[in-house]
């Protein structure tokens, strides 16, 4: 991996501020972690709520480092003032990278990211952290796809130390380079990865969370199932991980992978994440999935 990092390294370009679109689940985390590494980060999000729950988390976080000894007060301040979180697209002309991490819906993510790529400069970096599109498919809507690449962080970011960097056809060398090394300077495990439906992990699990679904239609207790991964030895099952991830982010990702294979995992009878949507139980988000959450201040299960 060292001899990756440094051939990465020859050609990155420096990053020295960066953009983060949305300030949800995976946005607030990027922020945080970005900020906490020394790239200050532009939190955008049109939802004045949601930036205050992505400035509240990482207020937790730097409160977590500090109470833990592995950050002086003064360093937590620092860094907190180094997210600015806004509604608008001010200072974008300045940022290296953007990383966008809003709803994974294909047309939305379209338009967002050509509206990115008109406030931005023309070396800019647009990363996408899309869990399941494929790179090429929003690039169409670029002027500038070489500068496009996806960035797949993981659920929670400041824990997860793997980061997909997904290279579309029209990518360029460089900008992988550079996703590679912001993401080496961010503390995190870089992998470059081939531009497909659900890319590598998320076609391993949602092969997983589908014999799941198929489980809880033949009638099988969710909290059972729960139960014997984590005595098999997974941190968490299957239900609770799509607590996690937000059930309508799941639901999304599951349809992109099962329209990108078709045959090999047709659309599901009985689609438990689908159903858990119509019924608004969206996971931690909410309060509400297939368990119910306590949430604190910043919106976090307690
Ligand atoms: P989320 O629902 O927690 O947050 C999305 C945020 O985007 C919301 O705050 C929303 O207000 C904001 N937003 C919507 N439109 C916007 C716009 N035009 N400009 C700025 N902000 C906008 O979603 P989450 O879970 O953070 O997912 C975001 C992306 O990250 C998706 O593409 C998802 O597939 C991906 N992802 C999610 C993971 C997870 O475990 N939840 C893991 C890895 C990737």
């Amino acid at each position: 991996l060292k001899k990756l990092f440094r051939a990465h390294a020859k050609q990155a370009r420096p990053v020295k501020q960066a953009a983060v679109l949305g300030a949800g689940i995976m946005g607030g985390g990027i922020s945080y972690t970005s900020a906490l590494r020394g790239v200050p980060v532009r939190m955008k999000d049109i939802q004045p709520t949601q930036l205050e729950l992505g400035s509240k988390e990482a207020l937790k976080q730097l409160a977590r480092q500090v109470k833990a000894g592995r950050l002086t007060q003064d360093k937590a301040n620092a860094v907190m003032a180094s997210i600015t979180p806004q509604l608008d697209f001010a200072g974008f002309n300045e940022v290296d990278v953007v990383i966008e991490a809003i709803v994974e819906n294909i047309s939305i993510k379209r338009r967002v990211l050509a509206e990115v790529e008109e406030v931005t400069n023309k070396d800019a970096v647009i990363a996408s952290n899309t869990s399941s599109l494929r790179i090429d498919d929003m690039a169409q809507a670029l002027r500038r796809p070489q500068n496009f690449v996806g960035m797949h962080f993981f659920n929670p970011v400041p824990v997860m130390s793997l980061v997909e960097v997904i290279k579309g056809s029209a990518t360029s060398e460089e900008v992988v380079s550079t996703a590679v090394g912001y993401a080496v300077a961010m503390g995190k495990t870089p992998i470059v990865v081939k531009d497909c439906p659900g890319f590598l992990v998320n076609r391993i699990l949602t092969a997983y969370v589908r014999a799941f679904m198929e489980l809880v239609a033949e009638g099988v207790d969710y909290l059972l199932i729960d139960h014997v991964m984590e005595e098999f030895g997974w941190p968490m099952g299957p239900a609770y991980l799509e607590d996690v991830v937000g059930m309508d982010t799941g639901s999304h990702v599951s349809d992109v992978i099962s329209a990108g294979y078709p045959e090999r995992m047709p659309p599901l009878a009985r689609d438990a994440l689908r159903l858990m949507v119509e019924h608004e139980r969206y996971g931690q988000k909410n309060g509400i999935g297939f368990y119910r959450y306590e949430l604190d201040p910043a919106g976090k299960p307690r």
